[in-house]
């Protein structure tokens, strides 16, 4: 008998894979007229796919079944799949299965919010308040502004401090003036505008202290953070549901996610309801399924999103998440670090990580440049892919940048629409993955002090479109001829 195989892990699978997602080599043309390879810096909307998962997703297609069918081999070989990749995603949340269910649900974290914002509305329904912080993204605000009778903004902490995450005190004040009232608190583990780290296990035990749920939103934390869900000997710091996105997690193609409590969900009828969640069903009534996670899941799911998902789940939990910390630490601190020297900049939240920890994203501005030039010439002239204006999150934005923009337009307001302030109110943000380097950093700031230095220059090749943007004036690549279906369908045809 051989010893049993070791399979790589750690910092050695870490260093394999690293390179191994897809995108990491795509060239453009730019405005030089030089081919280079594009630097992906806009992690943070949406990362970019591990291969491995996607290759573990192809050989799965070969066994593709819908769950629902029962008897045959591949119907067997996808439910199993797909059972495994809940338990899969239970596991790495830190979730306890007795306790919790995971579902899966449309594109993104925006789907699971909405939907755990009505079953919490359902699940207590003499309890018609939820508060929110002023730096949450909009899919976690509209949901409970819609689906709740009252919301409260918490702030956040002072300026001065420069940390810009939630305000404890703030935060006890409000559940203290509404206790008896707050059905839950929902908070970002991790801004996607600074990458500031919330204390969320600090804000659960404050809001389950005054009776009151607590739901985090994981779209920026699950692949960066390690996450842990339930403590046996600490129930206060147990988080009551999650939420998080695939496209976000490196699995663009792959479900939003939710992991809630049993206890919670079968307190009340499922809100989605449908094929596949129920036992029986006659003319006058139906009888839903009370196992999890089927009675959550009406209709047929994104089954091989969730089995690809699953897949980076389990190739992050063999590199380990702790591991994963430490090296994008060395990432923001060297972007930090590199951003600090050039006084140009303004960086929006603290950049001492000890005293302010972040996650991949970084949002910054130019003293005196609009965000969309700056990222229009990053992306023109050095091939740097970045997100600019107020990524879905206005309220901390406007926080943000109060002080400048009342400088320029006086009393600000953020409904105002007009276009010289819609350039104005906004950032420019970078954000990073694990298949982010040094060298994408030092690129960025190379990139930054010659826009700096000539921007006279470059700003005379730009002109403001219909659309608000900037556009050069005579180098436009031809998208279109890069990438289209047909085009790629006769490309596949043509041999
Ligand atoms: C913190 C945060 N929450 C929610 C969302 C919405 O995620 P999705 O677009 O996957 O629905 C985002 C997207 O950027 C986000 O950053």
């Amino acid at each position: 008998m051989g010893s049993p195989k070791i399979f790589i892990q750690g910092k050695a699978l870490l260093d394999k894979i690293r390179a191994d997602f897809m995108g990491l080599d795509t060239f453009y043309e730019n405005a030089h007229g030089e081919k280079t390879k594009r630097i992906y810096l806009d992690s943070t909307a949406s990362s970019l796919m591990l291969r491995p998962a996607a290759k573990i997703m192809a050989e799965f297609m070969d066994h593709y079944s819908n769950t629902h069918s029962k008897l045959h081999h591949s119907a067997h070989i996808s439910t199993a799949a797909y059972d495994w990749a809940h338990q899969r995603v239970l596991s790495f949340v830190g979730a306890d299965p007795d306790l919790y269910t995971c579902f899966f649900t449309g594109a993104g974290t925006t789907s699971g919010i909405n939907r755990m914002a009505r079953v919490l509305r359902d699940v207590n329904p003499g309890k018609n308040t939820a508060i929110i912080s002023i730096m949450e993204h909009h899919s976690n605000d509209l949901p409970h502004r819609k689906h709740m009778e009252n919301v409260f903004h918490i702030p956040v902490e002072s300026l001065d401090q420069n940390r810009m995450c939630i305000s404890l005190p703030k935060l006890e004040e409000v559940l203290k003036d509404y206790a008896g009232r707050v059905n839950y608190v929902s908070i970002t583990a991790v801004s996607n505008v600074t990458g500031i780290i919330n204390p969320i296990h600090d804000i659960a035990r404050l809001a389950h202290k005054y009776g009151a749920l607590i739901m985090v939103d994981g779209a920026q934390s699950v692949a960066h953070l390690p996450t842990k869900m339930f403590f046996a000997d600490d129930p206060d710091a147990c988080i009551d549901a999650l939420v998080f996105s695939g496209h976000k997690t490196y699995t663009p193609g792959s479900p939003g996610v939710v992991v809630a409590r049993k206890d919670h969900l079968l307190s009340i009828e499922p809100e989605e309801v449908g094929g596949g969640m129920v036992e029986r069903v006659l003319e006058d009534h139906y009888q839903v399924k009370d196992h999890f996670p089927d009675r959550e899941e009406a209709g047929t799911q994104n089954i091989p999103g969730a089995v690809a998902l699953a897949a980076t789940l389990e190739i992050l939990d063999r590199i380990g998440m702790n591991l994963l910390v430490e090296e994008e630490d060395q990432i923001m601190a060297r972007a930090l670090e590199g951003m600090k020297k050039i006084p140009e900049l303004i960086v929006y939240g603290g950049t001492d990580l000890k005293s302010c920890p972040r996650a991949a994203s970084i949002s910054f501005n130019v003293k005196g440049l609009e965000h969309g030039i700056v990222a229009a010439l990053l992306n023109d002239y050095f091939n740097i892919a970045v997100r600019n204006q107020c990524f879905c999150a206005h309220p901390y934005v406007k926080e943000m940048m109060a002080e400048d923009l009342e400088k320029e337009f006086g009393i600000i307001d953020f409904g105002n629409m007009s276009p010289e302030f819609m350039r104005k109110a906004g950032m420019v943000r970078v954000s990073f993955g694990l298949y982010s380097r040094f060298e994408d950093v030092d690129a960025l700031i190379t990139a930054l002090k010659d826009i700096i230095l000539n921007i006279d220059k470059y700003a005379l090749e730009y002109e403001i479109n219909a659309e608000n943007d900037f556009e050069h004036l005579t180098y436009h690549l031809d998208h279109k001829n890069i990438f289209n279906i047909p085009g790629a369908v006769d490309k596949y045809f043509d041999n």
